[in-house]
């Protein structure tokens, strides 16, 4: 008899304000897309059972606040973390240029044991905007922060129109479990 054990990986959200963070993962846990924009108070979390080559895997997803004065997590939260997820919004520099601090934070705060390792995914969020045409972020320039990171894996998502955000949170599932 077999047992199958179930794994379980805490995936954490981060980014400034209104990128699209709970959008994301509403589109991808829920299969809904609200245009209204509620801001994130703490943090919260959501969780997707997801079967990767012969594993269990149940995802824990940490959806945290963008807006500082809604931000209330210790290094305790980030200390578990599997996969940090950094998300920006393309038609927004300044939401590309934090990420760079939102990446340093959370080094900082989960202070993993080899962090040039740590599996890390950066997302690119509202290509949907104007067919593209209001990006401000060149796909070459987050793919060289990427690369510059140790080569973190980048995607160009919408979570309005559900394009690329199942491959995105899947790839943090399959980063982290390799980091396991
Ligand atoms: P905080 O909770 O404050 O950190 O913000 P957030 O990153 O969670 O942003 P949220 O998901 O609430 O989205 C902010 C606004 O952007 C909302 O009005 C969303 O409808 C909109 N939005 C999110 N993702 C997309 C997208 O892919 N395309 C478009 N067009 N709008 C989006
Ligand atoms: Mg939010």
């Amino acid at each position: 008899m077999s047992m199958r054990r179930r794994t379980l990986l805490k995936i954490i959200v981060l980014g400034d304000s209104g990128v699209g963070k709970t959008c994301l993962m509403n589109q991808y846990v829920h299969k809904k897309f609200s245009q209204q924009y509620k801001a994130t108070i703490g943090a919260d979390f959501v969780t997707k059972e997801l079967q990767i080559e012969d594993k269990l895997v149940t995802l824990q997803i940490w959806d945290t606040a963008g807006q500082e004065r809604f931000q209330s997590l210790g290094a305790a939260f980030y200390r578990g973390a599997d996969c940090c997820v950094l998300v920006y919004d393309v038609n927004v520099m300044k939401s590309f240029d934090t990420v760079e601090n939102w990446h340093e934070e959370f080094l900082k705060q989960a202070n993993p044991s080899d962090p040039r390792a740590f599996p890390f995914i950066l997302l690119g969020n509202k290509i949907d905007i104007d067919g593209g045409n209001s990006r401000v972020v060149s796909e070459k320039k987050a793919n060289d922060w990427c690369t510059s990171k140790g080569n973190i894996p980048y995607f160009e998502t919408s979570a309005k129109e559900d394009y690329n955000v199942d491959v995105a949170f899947l790839c943090s599932a399959k980063t982290a479990l390799a980091n396991e």
